[in-house]
């Protein structure tokens, strides 16, 4: 099963912190650029095996990221999805993620260049792991939300959240351990006149 001497501890280290064991300021300090932590050995999915082990780990996931009570997340599931199966996310740890949005985001899939989402607009991608020797992980929700406008001017009115599979909040750019958040928005800014929202990549597109 374990693949090797060498990335044995790493994937242990990847399961424990994936799992929301560690005490989140120990995790914070190990990824403090990288929050969303780089699967090292990511495997090489097929959309129809991606969606097969999404399947296997929905309700996991979805039982993991409803723990932390936030309710704008709650029934994400039921929203509209704008991948046709999960695909890997370079920038957001080689994790397989899913995007996802809320009804007041109803623009989020034909934006054009200067047009703005509205407030209450929730953005959610849910994210796994699946590595080369086939270990299956939920993993991290990344979560923005549009605030009312002057909401959080520094982040041009949007909210980041990071949420734990296990529920437990990694981090909020109007909250807790906002200083952890910053590199999101600054990430998100080369998409500036898409109002900060990279959507999907093309070959992954479900037209709405
Ligand atoms: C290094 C660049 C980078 C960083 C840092 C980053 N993102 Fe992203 N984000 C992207 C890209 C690229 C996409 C679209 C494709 C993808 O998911 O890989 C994206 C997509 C998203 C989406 C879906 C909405 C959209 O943009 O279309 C959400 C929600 C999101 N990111 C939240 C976050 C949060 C929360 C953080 C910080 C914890 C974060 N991102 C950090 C690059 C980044």
């Amino acid at each position: 099963m374990v693949a090797d001497r060498k990335s044995a501890p790493l994937l242990f280290a990847v399961a424990i912190i994936e799992a929301g064991i560690l005490a989140l300021p120990a995790a914070a300090q190990s990824v403090e650029h990288d929050a969303h932590l780089a699967i090292p050995n990511p495997s090489d999915l097929s959309k129809d095996e991606a969606l097969k082990v999404y399947d296997d780990l929905i309700f996991q996931m979805d039982a993991g990221y409803a723990a932390s009570h936030l309710s704008m997340i709650s029934g994400y599931q039921g929203w509209s999805k704008f991948n046709d199966a999960p695909f890997i996310s370079a920038t957001h740890g080689q994790r397989y993620v899913n995007s996802y949005a809320n009804s007041m985001a109803h623009n989020y899939g034909t934006l054009k260049d200067g047009e703005k989402l509205p407030a209450g607009s929730v953005l959610a991608k849910d994210s796994m792991t699946v590595t080369d020797d086939n270990h299956l992980y939920p993993g991290a929700m990344f979560v923005m939300e549009k605030l009312r406008d002057g909401g959080n001017p520094p982040t041009a009115d949007w909210r980041y959240v990071m949420v734990m599979p296990d529920g437990s909040l990694f981090g909020d750019t109007i909250g807790d351990r906002s200083q952890e958040m910053t590199y999101c928005h600054e990430c998100h800014e080369a998409v500036a006149e898409r109002d900060y929202t990279f959507f999907v990549p093309e070959d992954y597109r479900i037209e709405q």
